[in-house]
């Protein structure tokens, strides 16, 4: 079956990557969670999809140049403040201690592609750790070398190679970090039926992102990738539902 998760939480109708998108993902119907962690100045791991504050809070400047004292101040309701009145960028603890009571699947980014954060493996593992959650946790990356670190470091827990890019012999290169999951992004030549086949046949789970349209939804069900990352995930869970009906 395809698992959904919610990408930066039920993010087509809430602020993306705050706790009410969570719980509202969780509520309408996805297996699963998807976040993004940055660090702050002081080393606190928070979650937030952009290296600046701009877009997502009434903050600006970057994450990695804010203390956290300050950046828990900012107002992350991204205009849906009508909606949701005041909610906060929460740390990526907050998250894991909502989660740790319930029973569903996180795939944790690490946002480390454009910014190093040297030691942000490290904190991300140990706080999986803490919440004893590594059972249910995917960490995935636009950094490869991050993700082999964390292979290193925790080779229990589950990763997963982003892209948008066409890797050449993708099996092999996934096999190669070593990581289990597969997530391209949709509408590239990085996932097509052949190559969802191709992983299928070397036992990578493929799992495309971000999934909005109901057509994308369904072929991919249809398909079995094992994954989608959707900003609506009722709208996979209806899918899902008549499918599953029909079959
Ligand atoms: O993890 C899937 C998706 O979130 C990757 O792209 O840009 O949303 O981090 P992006």
């Amino acid at each position: 079956m395809t698992k959904i998760f919610a990408h930066r939480g039920a993010s087509g109708h809430y602020p993306e990557n705050t706790m009410i998108a969570f719980e509202k993902g969780i509520e309408n119907g996805a297996d699963g969670i998807e976040l993004d962690v940055q660090l702050t100045k002081d080393g606190h791991i928070v979650v937030i999809h952009d290296e600046r504050l701009d877009r997502t809070t009434s903050l600006k400047g970057f994450v990695k140049d804010t203390r956290y004292d300050v950046l828990k101040t900012a107002d992350a309701a991204a205009g849906h403040q009508q909606t949701v009145g005041d909610v906060r960028v929460p740390l990526l603890e907050d998250v894991l201690s909502w989660a740790e009571k319930k029973d569903f699947l996180i795939n944790i980014e690490l946002k480390n592609s454009v910014i190093r954060y040297e030691g942000m493996e490290e904190k991300v593992l140990e706080t999986v750790k803490r919440f004893k959650i590594e059972e249910r946790t995917i960490l995935s990356a636009f950094n490869h070398e991050s993700l082999a670190l964390c292979g290193r470091l925790a080779p229990h827990i589950e990763r997963a190679v982003l892209t948008s890019d066409v890797l050449y012999q993708a099996d092999q290169y996934v096999k190669s970090i070593p990581a289990a999951g597969y997530h391209p992004k949709l509408h590239s030549p990085a996932v097509t039926d052949e190559v969802l086949q191709q992983m299928r046949n070397s036992s990578i789970k493929v799992r495309p992102y971000t999934v909005n349209r109901p057509d994308d939804m369904e072929h991919l069900m249809k398909m079995r990738a094992d994954g989608i990352f959707t900003d609506f995930p009722e709208r996979a869970a209806a899918i899902a539902k008549k499918l599953n009906r029909t079959n």
